[in-house]
């Protein structure tokens, strides 16, 4: 019947009907851009409009919908757009901190509550997961990723997806998830937000393109295009990815819509001589949806008339975006999902802000623990000092939806009470803002911390200080925090340094100097609370980093899964350290790695076995290990497998993740993790381009991060 449906409802469409539903407009919501024009009513009123982006609330959404559907000639509902990131009123932490889980099912469960809450809220489709690999700190759209690994994101593309999409997206409790940005956004140069990519097609299919392919495969229903050019044609009008990998080679059958006024920026590009043109190269390359530029909107029919695009095309976007619609139920019942009863009882329920202190503990991650200064005790006088110590207008981090900024959200000072709940040994102080230079501030703070046993600085930088257009060549802890903390050293107490920020920071000096670092990113609604359980050890820390943290900014960009070259530096016991690919000032590796997380535990890994020296193609084999907790606490570890391919048609990474497991243990509990590799595991693009694994000796590495050097190997024979 949706066929039939369709095609009955295009038959009595005009072509103009059939490109205005390619329009979406912005209402007076969040605008990230230039806005639509500002006759939005009236021509919603003239049916002349497909999408909305950003109306949100149950009411606001059935009055759009009602204005539409009253006055609209053909009736068609409304599509519903708005950025859930990482939640809509509830808030995750972000994603970078989500992503540190190594937890699909807790992103999972992340974006079902979003997708739930937000649905009811009368958002039909959400422009998320961002999926883009992050191998550079300066971008500041890292906070809104997975990392820089694209088996790691491939797990949390899916968990994404399921989660926001459910199994069933006519239920009203689930909306369209939209992966972007299709392609290769992470990788602009030098970290700058919207700027030029230049890639090779195996650079692009073997680390940008796998979490969209993923995608597709879970049944994500939209993409979005990217800002950038890739080798020199814009992503919004690239018609091999878009026509010949994403709707070809991949069969996707959804839609695709521009990251914003993505065409319009063709012109600046230099790609399209007008708005116009740009309409015409992304309708020819197969975007479906222009987001608010108003480029299809003004001038495809003119483009039609004049044979520059064909109606198959112009038939096939509509009919992908009503196809969604049709998914939705929307045609069943338009105002299906605006439900104000519904919206009331659903938002903030406790156990959906019960879920994100859950997650935002996974989420920590333990940098630094000298002499086991953390967990701190209930009985310790302890001076928290710091900006970010009361904040929680920054606790719920950048684009957080319609996520409470000011009463929900809770501050480390909150959490810590509400743990505590007799806070007579601890005092909370400034001592100074992120980006002011308020000194007087700071003597108060050192007052109290002289007194201390300990101190717990809680410092990092602003929400906005990453997230879209927020690149920085400096990625250092901001502001005088880190002259702060210098003053708070010379007191000789024991410093603890908690971190609320949205991307890598270089922390050579803070890893020196602390004692203890605790690296909790922008952790949510409940983050105060996850932050002081964990101080205290309620939790212990089981995040893992999911992107590595350079020991410079001049590292960048930085990733374990890098080639060996011709001249690999071994190290500092590298007899002959010059004519190395190394750095004079500075060594090659991460100041920590992918993967590397503590635990107030230990972990100790012992017996790593393999079941065979030899596998053929299309079999598999078995790899095991023993991991002991060996420490004084239960504890979570996140188990890593990664292979290293020693030779092939084209050169291998020296070490790519293939499999990882979160498994816990009890002190004194020893369990046995096995995986399994299977010649599928093997593949790559080889020098034709064929996706295939090849014969030969393979290094399988067994760890709790990316530097682990314990091993075994195999051989992959005909
Ligand atoms: O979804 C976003 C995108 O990631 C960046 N530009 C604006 C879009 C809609 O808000």
């Amino acid at each position: 019947p949706k066929a039939e449906f369709i095609s009955d409802l295009m038959a009595k469409m005009t072509v103009d009907e059939k490109i205005y539903q390619t329009v979406q407009f912005t209402s007076d919501g969040t605008v990230t851009g230039p806005k639509s024009g500002d006759n939005f009513i009236t021509r919603i009123q003239q049916g002349k409009v497909g999408s909305i982006l950003n109306a949100t609330g149950a009411k606001e959404t059935r009055e759009i919908q009602r204005i539409n559907l009253e006055n609209s000639r053909l009736k068609i509902p409304l599509l519903f757009g708005h950025d859930v990131i990482h939640g809509y009123k509830t808030i995750f932490p972000i994603n970078l901190g989500m992503a540190s889980s190594w937890d699909p099912k807790a992103v999972e469960l992340a974006a079902r509550i979003a997708a739930t809450e937000a649905a009811s809220g009368g958002v039909h489709w959400t422009f998320a997961p961002m999926i883009d690999i992050t191998r550079d700190a300066r971008w500041g759209r890292v906070s809104e990723g997975s990392g820089e690994d694209s088996f790691l994101g491939i797990q949390l593309a899916i968990a994404n997806v399921k989660g926001f999409q459910g199994n069933d997206l006519s239920k009203n409790n689930t909306i369209l998830a939209c992966a972007k940005h299709f392609a290769a956004y992470g990788a602009a140069e030098s970290g700058r937000d919207y700027n030029t990519v230049d890639i090779s097609e195996r650079g692009l299919r073997e680390t940008y393109l796998p979490a969209f392919k993923a995608s597709v495969d879970a049944g994500v229903k939209t993409f979005m295009t990217a800002f950038n050019e890739i080798s020199g044609i814009p992503s919004t009008a690239n018609t091999y990815l878009i026509r010949n990998v994403l709707k070809g080679e991949w069969n996707f059958d959804g839609m695709v819509v521009t990251d914003y006024t993505g065409i319009n920026e063709m012109v600046a590009h230099g790609f399209a001589t007008d708005n116009k043109n740009a309409g015409e190269l992304a309708m020819n390359a197969g975007v479906d949806m222009d987001m608010v530029g108003g480029v299809y909107m003004n001038y495809l029919k003119q483009s039609y008339d004049e044979g520059k695009v064909t109606l198959a095309q112009i038939n096939d976007a509509c009919k992908r975006i009503l196809d969604v619609k049709y998914d939705l139920g929307l045609f069943e019942d338009p105002y299906r999902y605006s439900d104000e009863a519904r919206e009331k009882a659903t938002i903030y329920k406790p156990e959906f802000l019960d879920a994100s202190l859950e997650v935002a503990k996974k989420s920590l991650v333990l940098l630094k623990n000298n002499n086991q200064i953390l967990p701190l005790k209930t009985n310790q006088k302890i001076a928290f000092v710091g900006p970010l110590v009361s904040d929680e207008f920054n606790m719920i981090g950048s684009w957080a939806a319609l996520g409470d900024r000011t009463g929900l959200a809770t501050s480390v000072k909150e959490g810590v009470t509400n743990y505590l709940k007799n806070s007579s040994n601890v005092t909370f102080d400034q001592g100074v803002e992120i980006q002011s230079a308020k000194r007087d501030w700071i003597q108060k703070a050192m007052e109290n911390a002289k007194k201390a046993d300990v101190i717990v600085a809680v410092m990092g930088e602003r929400e906005n200080m990453t997230g879209e257009a927020a690149s920085q060549t400096n990625i250092d802890l901001p502001g005088l925090q880190k002259e702060f903390l210098a003053e708070l050293k010379t007191l000789g107490k024991p410093i603890v340094l908690v971190l609320l920020n949205g991307r890598p920071l270089t922390l050579t000096w803070e890893n020196e100097n602390m004692d203890a670092i605790l690296e909790a990113w922008w952790p949510g609604t409940r983050g105060g609370d996850a932050i002081a359980q964990t101080l205290f050890g309620a939790n212990n820390p089981n995040g893992k980093l999911p992107m590595s943290f350079p020991r410079n900014v001049g590292q960048l960009p930085l990733y374990y899964n890098h080639k060996n070259t011709g001249r690999p530096y071994l190290g500092l016991t590298d007899p002959e350290q010059k004519y190395k690919s190394r750095y004079t000032d500075v060594h090659n590796s991460p100041l920590f790695p992918f993967g590397f997380g503590l635990s107030y535990t230990t972990f100790e890994y012992s017996n790593l076995t393999i079941a065979a020296d030899k596998i053929k193609f299309n079999e598999k084999v078995k790899i095991s290990v023993d991991v002991k907790n060996s420490g004084n606490y239960d504890g979570q570890e996140v188990v890593q497998l990664y292979i290293r391919d020693l030779v092939g048609s084209v050169t291998r990474p020296i070490k790519e993740l293939k499999g990882f497991d979160k498994i816990y243990l009890k002190k004194g509990e020893i369990k046995t993790v096995s995986f399994e590799i299977s010649s599928d595991d093997l593949r790559f693009y080889t020098l034709d381009m064929k996706f295939e694994a090849e014969a030969g000796a393979f290094d399988v590495f067994v760890g709790g991060n990316s530097d682990t050097d314990k091993k075994v190997s195999f051989d992959l024979v005909k």
